[in-house]
């Protein structure tokens, strides 16, 4: 079987990450005898630079045909003069809208071994963290109306609107409430009910559909509790489903007690098989071009897309494996690292995993 994946390599640290990414795929192709064929193609500031959009069409195309997309990050301050619609990020936000990838399966787990690279007191770890947010990608505060040159209070305005309908909320709160099932049992619904209209939308509705799924038990905390508990008492949660925008930040607080965002890996899904997988990074300009940046996101994100999009369970799990190996054996990139750690660079990283895949197996 052929398997076809877009690639975009993006930005910053984008082109060094997805060629990690792209070197195990490789490995895994090699050593179960599948065949995948990679299209590269620009999105974003690297797009802008040769086309003059973020987002050429040929991409879009290119993206649609595939069984799945594979992506770096983009973005940086070359292009932060650019106008919202000209900007690189414009580009990955059509992409997910253009695919129709409403669910972002972001999971933040802490591998035994990394608990030295957490923030967090080990009493804090010692049942280890694993949670899953899934984040609303294609609505919300993202996508709503926008507005510049308006008249404010204060002078000049601008204003995004957040906006829910029942639909988006009831098949993002299915996603979690699937999830859920084959896990610990249990969705923390994270809004800001006590003060926005949407999110008392959204409460109602993710309680309608918690009807449907009566083993799961469901609870609802405001995101600034939220944002608290997760630091407080990570173990307390086991699928959060969330908005765009709090998804989004609230992830970055995730991947941080597990030791770095380096390590954050995400699925972005819609209703088929395609997915758009990407670490929840970004293009990191300040360490961009120096070996340094983390591959794991990326390449466990490589790993999402191989179960996720193709159900390949077992090859999936040996990238997984391998990552773990090596960090068993003490090697870390800058992000991660710490006292009597074995420091080595984003090359180093990639090879070390490539070199335990199917040892792993
Ligand atoms: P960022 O995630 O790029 O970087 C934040 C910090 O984390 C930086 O100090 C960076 O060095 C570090 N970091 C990030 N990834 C790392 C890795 N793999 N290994 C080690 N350290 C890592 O966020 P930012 O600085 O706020 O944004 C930079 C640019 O990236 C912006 O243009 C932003 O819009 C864009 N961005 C893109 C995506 C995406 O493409 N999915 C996601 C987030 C941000
Ligand atoms: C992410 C990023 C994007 C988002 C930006 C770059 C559009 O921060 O994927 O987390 O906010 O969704
Ligand atoms: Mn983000």
């Amino acid at each position: 079987m052929i398997i076809n994946i877009a690639v975009i390599k993006g930005d910053g640290i984008g082109p060094e990450i997805i060629d990690g990414a792209i070197d195990v795929l490789k490995k895994v192709e090699e050593y179960y005898g599948h065949r995948f064929l990679f299209k590269e193609v620009l999105a974003g500031g690297s797009a802008i630079d040769v086309t003059g959009e973020p987002l050429p069409k040929e991409t879009i195309q290119v993206c649609k045909e595939c069984d799945a997309v594979l992506l770096g990050a983009v973005g940086g301050p070359k292009w932060d003069h650019l106008s919202g619609e000209l900007r690189p990020e414009k580009a990955l936000l059509s992409l997910r809208e253009e695919l129709g990838l409403y669910a972002n399966l972001r999971p933040a787990v802490l591998y035994e071994s990394l608990k030295g690279a957490s923030p967090l007191r080990d009493e804090l770890l010692s049942n280890g963290i694993d949670i899953c947010v899934v984040r609303e990608l294609t609505g919300g505060i993202y996508f709503g109306e926008k507005g510049r040159n308006q008249k404010g209070k204060l002078g000049e305005a601008a204003y995004d609107v957040e906006i829910y309908s029942v639909g988006e909320v009831e098949r993002i709160a299915k996603v979690a409430f699937e999830i859920a099932a084959k896990r610990k049992g249990k969705v923390t619904s994270i809004d800001k009910a006590n003060v926005l209209e949407s999110s008392r939308l959204w409460r109602s509705v993710v309680t309608n559909v918690a009807k449907q799924y009566v083993d799961i038990e469901l609870e609802h905390m405001y995101v600034d509790n939220a944002a608290m508990q997760l630091i407080r008492d990570p173990n307390q949660f086991d699928v959060i489903v969330t908005s765009n925008m709090f998804g989004d930040i609230l992830s970055d607080e995730a991947s941080m007690i597990t030791g770095s965002i380096g390590m954050l890996p995400s699925a972005s899904l819609g209703y088929g098989s395609k997915g758009m997988y990407e670490p929840i990074h970004g293009s990191a300009p300040d360490i961009s071009g120096k070996n340094i940046a983390n591959p794991i996101a990326t390449i466990l994100s490589a790993a999402m897309m191989l179960r996720h999009s193709f159900k390949l369970e077992e090859e999936a799990n040996s990238i997984e494996k391998a990552v773990e190996a090596v960090l068993r054996e003490g090697y870390r990139t800058a992000d991660i690292t710490s006292a009597g750690m074995k420091l080595v660079g984003t090359k180093e990283m990639t090879k070390l995993i490539i070199n335990k895949l199917g040892v792993m197996s």
